[in-house]
């Protein structure tokens, strides 16, 4: 979709509700089953445009843009991962939903750990794309601690630009490189620096994988450095009720580089093979 037209949706479709102490901006589409789509950083519910038009002919989408990010920018963003599942259920409770498919990019799937910790009952299915049970090691604190003060010294498309390389494929479309860097230099800087400062922050969430019961997708992109498929093979072999899905030549951001196959993969995820009612394609991973 083009750049002007996501911004025009992004900003005429989002509705708002101060939950938590914060006004949320929101995406608020469809009808059925509800999805609740966490965004990855440092981006925005922009991510998500391509799973909200496929998605929401069947469901209902909700994909805020968290605390510091996005429409939500005002004040001083997240002050720790807890908080932004806070947020989160405290936006379900708002729109009277107890339990959703949750499902987190990157980011997006540390808060889902956080979400499933924290408020338990408001998850009915977990979708875990393109991230890591793991906690930061120092080395990882480090990095993130210098990104941060160069968010606030030369603002969040300074730390975009960095991180370009490792969120898409070598072979990622132009197009899917300028809309990774539009979304993510409209994020506020204070933002930006708080997210930071919240992963770096985040506990080890691997001991929880054994714990989870709900029926579980993982997705990640073949060639994604940064939670790379062996730290989703991993995942899969600790949640018992997992099924795993690689999308071949894909990067980090699979939903953007792969959005039919990523898209895909939660329909039949939440909605059965069958009631898609097309031959072939599917599920190439295995429970
Ligand atoms: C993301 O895509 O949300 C980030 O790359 C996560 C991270 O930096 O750990």
């Amino acid at each position: 979709m083009p750049l002007f037209d996501w911004f025009r949706r992004t900003h005429e479709s989002a509705t708002e509700a101060t939950v938590n102490g914060v006004t949320m901006r929101y995406r608020d589409e469809g009808q059925g089953e509800p999805i609740l789509l966490i965004h990855a950083f440092p981006l925005s519910s922009a991510m998500w445009e391509d799973q909200i038009d496929a998605l929401a002919t069947r469901f209902r989408v909700i994909a805020p843009d968290l605390r510091g990010f996005g429409a939500t920018a005002r004040g001083s963003g997240i002050t720790s991962l807890d908080q932004a599942a806070d947020d989160l259920a405290a936006l379900l409770d708002h729109l009277n939903l107890k339990t959703v498919t949750v499902a987190g990019l990157s980011m997006g799937g540390y808060i889902a750990f956080a979400l499933l910790r924290r408020h338990p009952a408001n998850v009915a299915r977990l979708v875990l794309a393109d991230t890591r049970a793991g906690a930061d090691s120092p080395e990882a604190q480090h990095a993130r601690e210098q990104n941060a003060q160069l968010a606030e010294r030369e603002g969040a498309a300074a730390v975009a630009e960095q991180m370009l390389p490792k969120l898409l494929s070598a072979q990622a479309d132009a197009a899917v490189r300028d809309e990774v860097r539009k979304i993510a230099a409209a994020n506020d800087r204070a933002g930006v620096a708080a997210a930071l400062r919240a992963m770096a922050a985040r506990p080890d969430s691997t001991p929880d994988l054994a714990t989870i019961t709900v029926p579980t997708l993982i997705i990640v992109g073949a060639e994604d450095v940064l939670t790379p498929p062996a730290e989703a093979r991993a995942m899969h072999a600790a949640i018992a009720n997992s099924q795993l899905l690689e999308i071949p030549q894909a990067g980090h951001l699979a939903n953007l580089e792969a959005p039919d196959a990523f898209s895909t993969a939660i329909e039949e995820f939440v909605g059965g093979r069958q009631a898609l009612g097309r031959a072939g394609g599917g599920l190439a991973g295995q429970w």
